[in-house]
């Protein structure tokens, strides 16, 4: 399984954040290693490391090594906790970025000992999340469409890489073939920056996951020609009605999904639901830069002066969605507005 973010101590030297970086994937295997706020920062905004369960790993790691640099550069307190701020709103949709940094910079009065041990129990919980959500996943849908081989459609990557490790969506695929359960999986390349492609479609390879990729516009029709048993992708953010809001195209899947009348699973660890939100309306959506829509491969492909429209995430709404999995159990949503998801103490 792909690492795409590991805290690591080389003999005697100081601990620094080792990232595979993302963008440099499937064409080449490039480790960063990030010891400083604006190198983390960087590497968040160029998508060197990414997926919401991922990002909050980084947010975690990111407190120690804000620390860090606050003890080589003698920063006060102030500049420190700018600096941590700075980390967690690096990017703004996927919420689990600023809990992960909100939960470790809580026991910062506790020195960098007691950081370090809370910004890995942040990773490792989260292994555990994906693969316990997984286990409930793929269970949830064999009752739901009966004990055969199915065939599904993903968007975006949702797998080790985006995660600490094992993925969401994509740990249900995993479990789903490792039960014998999963005949092939369709892969939208996730326009603009060929997230199911250049990552879905490489560790699906590495996995020996039989797969296709097509065409984010194929989707639809995909679904609509019965070519697929169920729709499954991660999210960024879950608010507490159950909207979810993950990389733009992902309700265009939904509608199609609902449509057909096959359903659309929603997979995300627990630190991915935004019980403080009420509903998707209020989720921010982070727009990227229009090179990345009129660019391909860095050669411009649209005529002087035209401006492009860049979200990168959507927000399906709940009643469109069959199921929300995370590790604490499967949640059905319906067309009623209740709040699915409630407030509660271990969120600050
Ligand atoms: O812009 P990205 O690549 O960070 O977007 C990632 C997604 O939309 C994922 O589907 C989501 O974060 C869930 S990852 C388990």
């Amino acid at each position: 399984m792909a690492r795409a973010i590991e805290w690591i101590e080389p003999d005697g030297a100081v601990g620094v954040l080792r990232l595979l970086d993302q963008t440099a994937l499937p064409l080449e295997e490039r480790m960063l290693e990030i010891s400083s706020v604006d190198e983390l920062i960087d590497a968040i905004q160029r998508l060197a490391v990414r997926g919401a369960p991922a990002l909050g790993a980084a947010g975690a790691y990111g407190v120690v090594i804000a620390m860090q640099q606050a003890a080589r550069e003698g920063w006060d307190q102030q500049h420190l906790a700018d600096a941590i701020t700075r980390i967690a709103y690096a990017r703004p949709t996927a919420v689990n970025l600023a809990w992960g940094a909100r939960r470790v910079d809580a026991v910062r009065g506790g020195g960098m000992e007691l950081v370090l041990l809370e910004a890995h129990a942040v990773a490792r919980e989260d292994e555990a999340a994906n693969r316990e959500l997984s286990r409930l996943g793929a269970d949830w849908l064999l009752a739901t469409l009966g004990d055969r081989p199915l065939r599904a459609i993903t968007h975006c990557n949702t797998g080790a890489l985006a995660t600490s490790a094992w993925g969401t969506a994509y740990g249900i695929l995993r479990e789903l073939h490792d039960r014998g359960r999963l005949e092939m999986v369709h892969v939208d390349e996730t326009r603009p920056l060929l997230q199911g492609v250049r990552l879905t479609s490489w560790e699906l390879q590495r996995d020996g996951i039989d797969h296709v990729v097509q065409c984010d516009g194929a989707a639809a029709s995909t679904i609509l020609r019965g070519l697929v048993d169920f729709a499954v992708i991660g999210a960024d953010r879950i608010t507490a009605n159950g909207d979810a809001a993950n990389k733009i195209g992902s309700v265009g899947v939904a509608l199609a999904a609902k449509r057909a009348g096959i359903p659309f699973v929603v997979a995300a660890p627990y630190s991915s639901v935004d019980e403080r939100t009420a509903t998707g309306d209020e989720i921010e959506i982070e727009e990227r830069s229009d090179a990345e829509v009129l660019q391909f491969g860095g050669v411009s492909v649209a005529a002087p002066g035209v401006r492009a429209f860049n979200p990168a995430f959507d927000v399906t709404p709940h009643d469109l969605i069959a199921a929300i999995v995370t590790e604490r159990g499967v949640v059905e949503p319906s067309d009623a507005d209740v709040p699915l998801f409630m407030t509660e103490t271990t969120r600050d």
